[in-house]
This record gives structure tokens, sequence and C-alpha cells, in this order.
């Protein structure tokens, strides 16, 4: 399905889903507008940047995240490394800054990321309407700074996403509403899921120790071989982990963090004796393969057709490789530097 996306199958999400992400967002673009809108994604989250600049923002914001959790006894693992990660893209994206700003935006998608997967019944109360409500005070805030920015008339030092989209709405390349709904989008879905597979990780190698032992040999090795080994990890350093990617991978495929996906077919599909009438809506359920014994002798590679925890095809998380380096980097910072112990 992935391989044959615009062709056989094409991207949909059921109708209360786009009513929270947006009419206008990148997953129900098609065409040129969407691969349009993912080079603009990419400009900020793809490998020339990550290797360039946000290598060393992912790491200073590791390392001082870790230092402050030691003054408390013991973290709620999920809440502190989604504060942590969505420091980082967030101040890529819009440049927002946790320790001036009051935290509103955070609460507001606490409240968006309770009612995601919620029955939608749209009255006060319920979930899905706190979810709407805490889209539309994101979406407020979103829009209130875009039209500041609109207005500012001196140029910036740090580019930000916003002033990528401000460049695109002067070009007339894109609406106003999809500019606004794709930030939406890349603020949730970098933040939510990254910290969920970083939670993850954790917990699997509590589980596992003779991984944990070789992931903090691979990390020793690296800092062992530096001339300074406080220095920053490289480019190279972090393409050299391999152990780490494979634990990486492996809790991807565990976790199944994207826990499904959805598609239409455009023409009548017959597959392996099986007909998929034209307009049928599929959901795709990547734990069907991730767990399936047939197929997890060996632990999950890159992509292949056995490992879709980023999907596949046209539509392969834009945000795949930001999310493994940001992985990677934390386990480094963990295991190099850290001991930690899960508390019941
Ligand atoms: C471990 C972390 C992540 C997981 C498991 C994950 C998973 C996924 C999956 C499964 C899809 C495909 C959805 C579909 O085909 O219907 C997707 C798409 C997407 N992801 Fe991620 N994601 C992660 C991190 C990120 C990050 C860090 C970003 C931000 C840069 C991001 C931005 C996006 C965007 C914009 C799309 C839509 C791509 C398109 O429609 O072309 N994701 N992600």
């Amino acid at each position: 399905m992935f391989q044959q996306e615009e062709r056989l199958f094409q991207i949909w999400y059921p109708d209360s889903f786009v009513r929270i992400i947006g009419a206008d967002s990148i997953l129900t673009t098609l065409g040129s507008s969407h691969k349009h809108f993912r080079n603009l994604v990419l400009r900020i989250f793809g490998p020339e940047n990550l290797r360039r600049a946000m290598i060393h923002e992912v790491q200073r914001t590791a390392q001082a995240s870790l230092l402050s959790w030691l003054d408390h006894p013991s973290i709620e693992l999920k809440d502190a490394v989604s504060n942590m990660i969505f420091s980082v893209t967030a101040k890529k994206l819009i440049s927002y800054d946790s320790s001036t700003s009051n935290e509103e935006m955070w609460k507001h998608y606490d409240a968006f990321i309770r009612g995601l997967v919620a029955f939608p019944l749209y009255i006060p109360g319920t979930a899905f309407y706190k979810c709407m409500q805490g889209r539309r005070s994101v979406m407020k805030m979103l829009k209130e700074l875009l039209d500041e920015r609109t207005k500012a008339t001196h140029r910036r030092e740090n580019i930000d996403f916003i002033d990528v989209l401000i460049e695109e709405l002067e070009k007339d390349t894109m609406s106003e509403n999809a500019a606004l709904d794709l930030v939406f989008l890349l603020l949730f879905a970098s933040f939510e899921t990254t910290s969920s597979a970083i939670t993850a990780v954790l917990r699997f190698l509590t589980d596992n120790p003779k991984a944990l032992q070789e992931l903090t040999e691979e990390h020793d090795y690296i800092r062992k071989r530096k001339v300074d080994s406080n220095s920053e990890i490289t480019w190279e350093e972090y393409k050299s982990m391999k152990f780490t990617s494979h634990v990486i991978h492996e809790a991807l495929r565990l976790a199944n963090i994207a826990p499904v996906m959805f598609r239409k077919a455009t023409e009548d599909v017959r597959i392996k004796g099986y007909a998929i009438p034209k307009g049928s809506k599929i959901m795709i359920c990547p734990s069907t393969v991730h767990l399936n014994p047939v197929n997890t002798d060996e632990p999950a590679g890159g992509a292949s057709k056995d490992f879709m925890a980023f999907g596949g095809g046209l539509r392969l998380c834009v945000g795949a490789d930001f999310a493994k380096l940001q992985m990677a980097i934390f386990l480094h910072c963990v295991v190099t530097k850290y001991r930690y112990q899960l508390q019941h």
C-alpha cells in the first residue's frame, strides 16, 4: 500500500481526525503541494541541517535536561522527555523559549493530546471537546505569532520555520491555513512521538541488561577515543553508532508508537486472492507485522517491508532522521554519564 501511494491507494484519515489536525494539513495534501510541504519541512529537519546545526542543539538540551533531573529523587520520564523535546523543536519551529515563556502552549498541547484518540463527541466536558479547544488555543497563538512576524520590519538573525513559511506566503505558494496547520502538526508530531520512543527505549533497556551493557560499551568506546572526552559528539561519531541504531529500531518495532495509519483504495485492487473494492477504507496496523514471530528472528534493520514504524513510500515520516538523532544522542548522554533505575 505504501508503495502504491497516490496510485492504487491514497492517504485518508477519518473526519474526526481531520478536524483535529486541520483540513489543510500535510496529511490531507496530495501531489505537488504535498512534495512542496515535505521539502519545506526538510529545510529544518533534513539531513543537512541535522548535521550542521541540530546535532549540537539536541546535545546541549539533552545534557541540560539530564543535569536538571539530578535535583529530583525521581522523575516522570515521559513528561520530562516531552518537555525536553518540545524545547528543541519548538525553538526551531517558532523560536519558542521555555525559559521566558509561561508554558501556556505546552499546557494546550497537553489537552489536545488527551483527546486525540477519543470518541468524537463535541459536547463540553468530553475529551474530544477539550482536544478541539486545545487545538483552537494553539492555533490562535500561532496565528498571532504569524501576524506579528509578518508585520515586523527588521530581519531576524536566527531563522525559524515561521520565517520559512512567511517567505512562502509572500510568494503565494501556500495558503495561510495550510501554513498554520503545518506548524501545528509539526509541533505535535515532533515531540509526542519521539518522547514516547525515548521512554520506551529506556524501559526496554531496563528489562535487558545485556543490551544496556553492549550499548554502554559502544558509547564508552566513542568517548574514550575523543581527545577531550567532554567535547560534543560529531556527525561521524553519531553515524558510527551501529548497535545504538539497532536498539532504536528494535524499540520502535516493539513500541508501535503510531499504532494505525489509514488509506483508501482509489481503484479496485486484487491482492493475494483478496479483492479490495474501490473506495474501501483501510486501517494499517504496523504491530501485526512488527510482532509477527515469522518476521522477528532478526532485530529490525532499516526501512523494509517488515519495518514500518515510520510508515513508507511517499509518506515516509519526514522527521524520522531527526527522531533517531535525538534518541541516539540522548542515549549517549545517559549511558556515559548517568545511571537510572525504574521506580514502581
Ligand atoms: C519516533 C518518532 C516518530 C514516529 C514513530 C513517527 C511516525 C510517523 C508515521 C508512521 C508517519 C506516516 C503516517 C502515514 O503514512 O499516514 C509519519 C508521518 C509524518 N511525520 Fe513522523 N514520526 C516520528 C517523529 C516525527 C518527527 C520528529 C517529526 C517532525 C519533524 C515528524 C513529522 C511527520 C510528518 C510531517 C509526517 C507526514 C509526512 C507526509 O505526509 O508526507 N515525525 N510519522
